[in-house]
């Protein structure tokens, strides 16, 4: 055995030894075991840091395969449409997130218990009964909330000054009016015949 010849069986030797340390089923460019030959050119040449072992013929690195080493591999394979940029890394379709885009995933998360659920490719808050909108942000108050009140939470309105209620339907007089009239509207009375004024404190004259 020449000097070459020693080199090569050496070189077929680490060869050997980086795909049992490697320990993993991935595939390769090549099988292992094949002569290593020390003129082999390949053209392209091969890449991400394979070993032209023959004439066009590349022994891949950990982490890519393909004739020229070209393509890398992810193992778990990239899932609902994702794409391995590099060994263990994929690109995910906007859907998708995780290390294999395996999950869906809601921009901004879904709030208030809501779940994230991919509806034909598209990413979805399922928002619980008493929430609403993208995000599951937004509480339902069944009862509405009237006279500018707003919904705050589920059922609870948050009413402006002068409305009161559940639904903020009742107007707030700060003095009451008198003589049976009624609160229509913050500060506002609606008297009973004969009564008139602010309060319904005044008695109409007949003559
Ligand atoms: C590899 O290719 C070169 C020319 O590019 C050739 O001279 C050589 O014989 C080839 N080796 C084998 C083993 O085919």
């Amino acid at each position: 055995m020449g000097l070459v010849g020693l080199c090569s069986a050496v070189l077929l030797l680490s060869l050997v030894a980086l795909s049992s340390a490697a320990g993993s089923d991935a595939p390769r460019g090549v099988a292992v075991g094949f002569v290593f030959d020390p003129k082999a050119k390949c053209e392209p040449p091969c890449k991400h840091g394979g070993v032209c072992i023959r004439n066009n013929t590349c022994f891949c690195s950990k982490g890519y395969e393909g004739e020229t080493c070209q393509y890398a591999n992810c193992y778990p394979k990239c899932k609902n449409g994702g794409t391995c940029l590099r060994p263990g890394k994929c690109r995910c379709p906007p859907a998708y997130g995780g290390r294999y885009c395996h999950k869906v995933t809601c921009e901004d998360g879904c709030w208030n218990g809501g779940e994230c659920n991919a509806v034909n490719g598209v990413a979805k808050c399922i928002c619980p009964s008493s929430w609403t909108g993208s995000k599951c942000q937004d509480a339902i108050c069944p009862q509405g909330c009237r006279n500018g009140g707003m919904c705050v939470a589920p059922g609870i309105c948050s009413c402006p000054e002068g409305w009161l209620g559940g639904a903020c339907h009742t107007a707030v007089c700060t003095k009451s009016c008198l003589n049976g009239g009624k609160c229509i509207s913050p500060d506002k009375c609606r008297c009973r015949p004969p009564f008139s004024g602010p309060l319904c404190e005044e008695r109409k004259k007949f003559h």
